[in-house]
């Protein structure tokens, strides 16, 4: 049986260590997707083994995709675009995953049969109304029509038209869910999309699907249509620097420690992070970059860093950053001076409303924060050092806010009850054996 909370009452002590992390959930999630609509046998190692997806592989199963998970490679079958197994009363869980929910969406709009498409309690309160909206104007209909969250209908059609679509979130699983939509719709999609990570691009550009863009400062002019067929597939999936981000973290906040960090994607569309990081002061490098599959992989070298400066960040940077800002709050409270995030409402839609929740946590440990709608300014104390006692219960299950608890226990102190652990599975599965086996934290 799972453990219901983890009791924290020690610090971290230092360390000196080279670790791999689990494999990227994007890139993951992607990979079966994609394979899924190849002909024949694509082999993606080092997927990553989180719940997230495994909500995308029994999506896959349920329509009919045989996928096989053996020592650290998956073998996934696919049947061609548009070649899955439709069934009467078929249901598609995506459990915890906004990017599963919204991603298959684009592959079954093809499906003679109505199919319900639901989500744990975390995933039902999200919207959803951001990719019916554009599938709906390519000719597929949602039940209830007006609703905006999970569960949902969706109707099939074969009549589907091409459209132009503008993606002004900087949202990539909008503007993937569209770009996916394209396989299944005849002509040119064009989408006029804000900058956000662009792994669906380049997968596309490997797997040689009709794709042009034209890179803008702040959007990307995107032009899609779709390939008479998609050739199966090998692909070994680099690090998850989302997941890095706890470690980084954890590294410079803690005295005396350097950590490695192996083989992670360094996407630049991903690198809000160590920008952020290193403009506060830490000392963060990367090291022995090479191309994979179209994707930049290396090392992440960094330090514990004594002196961190306040930031007034960049939005240019938030899409970059978008699922490490928690962490990066606790670094911001931590710092000399007054931090400022801003043009953040985003993060309010993510697993739970992340600013909020980010401001509460940072307020239980006696941070000063003022926060609005779309920002947050955080009052930092190089001194923070922590001494009562803490819980955190009523979290949506987060799993980046059980992390985050976590990362603030170990290197801040204080006694810290942290319930539902299991949390983590979502997107880290190996976060706690990483913390307890190769860096010696005390976490009962
Ligand atoms: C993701 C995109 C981001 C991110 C999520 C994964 C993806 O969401 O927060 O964890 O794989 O495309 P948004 O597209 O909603 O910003």
């Amino acid at each position: 049986m799972s453990a219901k909370y983890l009791l924290i009452k020690e610090k971290i002590k230092k360390f000196k260590k080279k670790i791999k992390i689990d494999g990227d959930k994007s890139i993951s999630i992607r990979s079966l997707l994609l394979a899924s609509q190849a002909v024949g046998v694509s082999k993606a190692k080092n997927l990553l083994k989180s719940e997230d997806v495994f909500s995308a592989i029994n999506c896959l199963r349920t329509l009919g995709i045989k996928i096989i998970l053996k020592n650290n490679t998956c073998f996934i079958e696919g049947r061609g675009i548009n070649g899955f197994r439709f069934r009467k009363n078929i249901t598609l869980d995506a459990g915890n995953s906004g990017t599963v929910g919204r991603l298959i969406l684009p592959l079954i709009i093809k499906s003679p049969y109505k199919i319900k498409i639901k989500g744990d309690k975390s995933l039902s309160r999200r919207d959803f109304s951001r990719v019916t909206q554009p599938l709906n104007n390519i000719g597929i209909n949602f039940f209830p029509t007006k609703k905006k969250n999970l569960p949902l209908y969706l109707k099939g059609s074969n009549f589907l038209r091409p459209i132009k679509y503008i993606e002004r979130l900087g949202s990539a699983q909008c503007k993937t869910c569209i770009m996916l939509a394209c396989l299944n719709t005849p002509g040119e999609i064009e989408i006029f999309a804000k900058k956000s990570r662009n792994h669906t691009e380049l997968m596309y550009k490997s797997l040689n699907i009709p794709i042009s863009i034209k890179v803008g400062k702040k959007f990307d002019l995107i032009k899609v249509s779709s390939p008479k067929k998609i050739n199966s597939f090998k692909i070994n999936i680099p690090g998850d620097i989302s997941s890095s981000a706890f470690f980084i973290v954890l590294t410079i906040l803690t005295n005396d420690s350097y950590l490695i960090l192996s083989h992670i994607n360094l996407n630049s569309s991903r690198l809000g992070i160590i920008k952020i990081l290193n403009k506060m002061g830490a000392n963060i490098k990367l090291k022995n970059i090479k191309n994979y599959n179209g994707e930049r992989c290396g090392d992440i070298h960094v330090k514990s860093t004594k002196n961190l400066k306040s930031i007034n960040c960049p939005t240019s940077l938030n899409s970059s950053a978008i699922d490490e800002f928690l962490i990066i709050f606790l670094v911001a409270a931590k710092a000399n001076g007054v931090s400022f995030f801003k043009n953040l409402s985003e993060l309010n839609q993510k697993e739970s409303p992340r600013l909020k929740l980010g401001s509460k946590i940072l307020n239980m440990m006696g941070v000063k924060t003022k926060l609005t709608k779309n920002s947050i300014k955080i009052y930092g104390n190089p001194n923070l050092s922590l001494k009562k006692k803490y819980e955190l219960k009523n979290y949506y299950k987060d799993h980046r806010v059980m992390a985050l608890c976590t990362i603030a226990a170990l290197t801040l102190g204080g006694e810290w009850k942290v319930y539902n652990p299991d949390s983590i599975k979502t997107s880290f599965p190996s976060f706690l054996k990483i913390l307890k086996k190769n860096l010696g934290a005390k976490i009962h």
